[in-house]
């Protein structure tokens, strides 16, 4: 029987995303997938995309931005869904919009 490759979920406790949400994020993120056998959630260092905080990565390959805490659940589901990036599409934001509520990957 082979292993599942888990996906991996890291939350930016660098300065700047430290200095935010990151804390309520990751709460948010062991709540939501925590439980899951194929999920590994765990905190991670600057992830040098400072301005875009509260930033997370999947998979140690792509950075999803602007995540707050009443965001965050549904813009990592997507992100794990492949909404976002390769064969899945994406969804359009406008970065320089604070009030968006979706979400920027980079
Ligand atoms: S502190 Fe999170 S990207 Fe730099």
């Amino acid at each position: 029987m082979s292993e599942q490759k888990k996906r991996k979920i890291a939350v930016c406790h660098g300065p700047k995303c430290g200095a935010q949400f990151a804390e309520e994020i990751t709460r948010e993120m062991e709540m939501a997938f925590g439980q899951r056998p194929d999920v590994e959630v765990t905190k991670c260092g600057c992830l040098s995309s400072c301005s875009l905080a509260n930033n997370i990565m999947i998979d140690d390959q792509v950075i999803i931005s602007r995540n707050t805490p009443r965001n965050a659940v549904a813009n990592i589901e997507k992100a794990l869904a492949g909404d976002i990036y390769g064969a899945g599409g994406g969804v359009e934001v406008d970065p320089f919009n604070l009030e968006d509520d979706k979400f920027l990957g980079i």
